[in-house]
């Protein structure tokens, strides 16, 4: 296992379950310290971490209360006084027809998937620009490549998370401080759980059977399918790839 990252801070979103998880334990293998966020408890997250001797520090923050941010900020300076590598993982999906969408859940989605990767990156990455070395990874999804309906408003947020990594690439480049996203297909997580099975009338469809059908390789993905892109784009060894968004999906969309 890569130890490239000790003595690095990471910090990962959304870490008590699912791909955030996968994340948080993976950069601690590669050697970094994690700060572990989410809006629950996140204990099985730090065991992990833990476990691979590394250092956790669990935040509990509602990503969408830009106030929570402000103390995550505040809690990761004084424990660690840094932050090296930010993952914006955490992120819901409801899924809504568009006549149903109200404003206000237009909002809730907008603010937790995307306001907060600003707020989160406004917070972190004066501290890259000082050291001259950071690496931002944004969490996108592959159904802003694919025709879906039901996720307009989830759909628009990743769409907006993909060109706030291509215009900060731009703008934090100088400084060493490289941003991509990470736009993962259809991964078995407890979010997604159960929808595979789907009873009754004409939505009786098991969305994951249907995703892999359509991936070139015919397998349902797991958050362990994500970690090695999410590792790579954390090195040093990327330190010249910016402003991407890598699509891990098994080949379901060519983006
Ligand atoms: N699972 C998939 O099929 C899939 C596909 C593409 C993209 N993604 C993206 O990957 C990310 C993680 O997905 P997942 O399936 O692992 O999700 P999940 O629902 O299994 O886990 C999400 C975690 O984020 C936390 N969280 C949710 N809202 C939060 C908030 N406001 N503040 C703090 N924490 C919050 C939850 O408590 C939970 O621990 C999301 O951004 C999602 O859009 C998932």
């Amino acid at each position: 296992m890569a130890r490239g990252q000790i003595g690095r801070v990471a910090l990962v979103t959304g870490a008590a379950m699912g791909i955030g998880q996968a994340y948080a334990k993976r950069l601690a293998e590669d050697g970094a310290d994690v700060v572990v966020v989410d809006r629950q408890a996140a204990d099985a997250t730090v065991e992990l971490v833990n476990a691979t001797g590394r250092q956790a520090l669990a935040v509990r923050c509602d990503v969408g209360q830009p106030s929570e941010i402000d103390d995550l900020a505040r809690q990761t300076q004084a424990r660690f006084g840094r932050c090296d590598i930010v993952v914006n993982n955490a992120g819901i999906y409801p899924v809504q027809k568009f006549d149903d969408i109200t404003f206000e859940d237009w909002r809730r989605v907008m603010s937790i998937n995307l306001d907060s990767q600003f707020l989160i990156i406004k917070a972190f990455w004066p501290g890259m620009r000082e050291r001259r070395w950071g690496r931002i990874v944004n969490q996108a999804s592959d159904t802003f490549a694919l025709n879906l309906t039901g996720f307009s408003h989830y759909i628009s947020s990743k769409g907006g998370i993909i060109g706030l990594s291509r215009a900060l690439a731009s703008e934090f480049g100088e400084y060493g401080v490289t941003v991509n996203a990470i736009a993962p297909g259809l991964t078995r997580t407890p979010g997604t759980a159960g929808r595979d099975v789907k009873p009754g009338g004409p939505e009786n469809v098991d969305e994951f059977a249907i995703a892999s059908s359509h991936q070139s390789i015919k397998r349902v993905m797991v958050p362990e399918d994500l970690i090695g892109t999410l590792s790579f784009l954390a090195s040093d060894d990327a330190a010249m790839i910016t402003g991407q968004t890598i699509y891990v999906d098994g080949g379901h969309v060519r983006a």
